[in-house]
């Protein structure tokens, strides 16, 4: 059985990282602030007090982290994994990045002579407890097939997506259209809300018809109850927005309906509402209604 290491134990990586060790792999695991390992620890895994001492002790890393500088600020410097570890270690990254960022992280670690994999998921912290994500996997297709077991502890629809970039491509695309739903929803029911309409009640239409995904269904209760805790960060959506934009522009294609949704991702954040849930989005159209009675 590989030793396995896991680095950052955030919303989605602590749960993810619990099902590799309930699936029985020797676990070595690390986050940045200390003090989100205790649970782990029950389930046998070891904390490591630096990247480098995680990865002296791994053959296959996996990082789930919150963007492309966070998995190159745990990479380098001379606790960094690269200096731990040995040629031939597999870096799974798990992260949400732009296909450009995934293949620059993949030549920096072919530099140490390590293998990397793409392999960013779909779902929340519901399925990352329940080890349901959607896993879209970019890179060796053969070094994937490898991994399949390990994938497997994590996630129940895995798809081998391509070349190194397809998988965060196919994220990237996935994510466009949460945040069109999460933000079509929230003005939605900023409007009938603002108009007098009992929220509740046009939750319960909108729960009712085939327009609704079960996204949808589920942030339906979460506006009317306005309960914003954080399942999906809205500073993380925020932060795919960009990273959709510039693989477009790179691309040349336009996708402007997602511009205008970063442009108000943008403003929520800047409101203080980067930490709650991206059903936040909600929040920022209330707060610039106007304030005087409905007409
Ligand atoms: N939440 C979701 O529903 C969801 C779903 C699909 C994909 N994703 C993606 O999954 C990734 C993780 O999301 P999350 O919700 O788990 O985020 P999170 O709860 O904010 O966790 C982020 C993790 O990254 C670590 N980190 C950030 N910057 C770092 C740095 N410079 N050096 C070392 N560690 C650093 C954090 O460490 P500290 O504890 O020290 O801050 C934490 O462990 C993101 O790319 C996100 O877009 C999230």
């Amino acid at each position: 059985v590989k030793t396995v290491g896991f680095v950052g134990l955030g919303l989605m990586g602590a749960p993810m990282a619990a099902n590799v060790a309930r699936a029985g792999y020797p676990l070595a695991i690390y986050n940045r602030t200390p003090g989100k390992a205790a649970k782990l620890t029950e389930l046998g895994a070891h904390p490591a007090d630096t990247p480098a001492e995680l990865a002296a002790r791994c053959e296959v890393v996996i990082s789930m982290l919150t963007d492309a500088p966070a998995v190159e600020q745990v990479l380098r410097g001379k606790d960094g994994l690269l200096a731990g570890g040995r040629p031939g270690t597999l870096l799974i990254d798990m992260s949400t990045v732009s296909p450009v960022q995934s293949r620059s992280l993949q030549a920096e670690v072919g530099g140490c002579r390590w293998a990397k994999l793409e392999a960013p998921v779909f779902g929340s912290t519901g399925p990352a407890r329940d080890g349901t994500l959607g896993i879209m996997v970019g890179g060796d297709q053969g070094l994937f097939e490898s991994q399949l077991d390990l994938l497997q502890a994590m996630g129940k629809y895995i798809f081998y997506m391509g070349p190194m970039g397809a998988g965060a491509l196919t994220k990237l695309a996935f994510n466009l259209m949460v945040a069109a739903q999460f933000h079509s929803l929230a003005e939605a029911m900023a409007l009938a809300g603002k108009g007098g309409v009992d929220l509740r009640r046009v939750g319960e239409v909108l729960a009712a018809t085939a327009i609704a995904s079960d996204l949808v269904r589920r942030k339906i209760g979460s506006l009317v109850a306005a309960d914003f805790a954080p399942g999906f960060p809205l500073k993380h959506l925020h932060k795919d927005l960009g990273l959709m934009l510039d693989t477009a522009h790179r691309l040349g294609v336009p996708i402007p309906a997602t511009g205008a949704i970063h442009e108000a991702f943008t403003a929520a954040r800047s409101r203080g509402h980067g930490d709650l849930d991206s059903s936040a989005i909600y929040c920022l159209l209330t707060e610039l209604s106007d304030s005087s009675p409905n007409s």
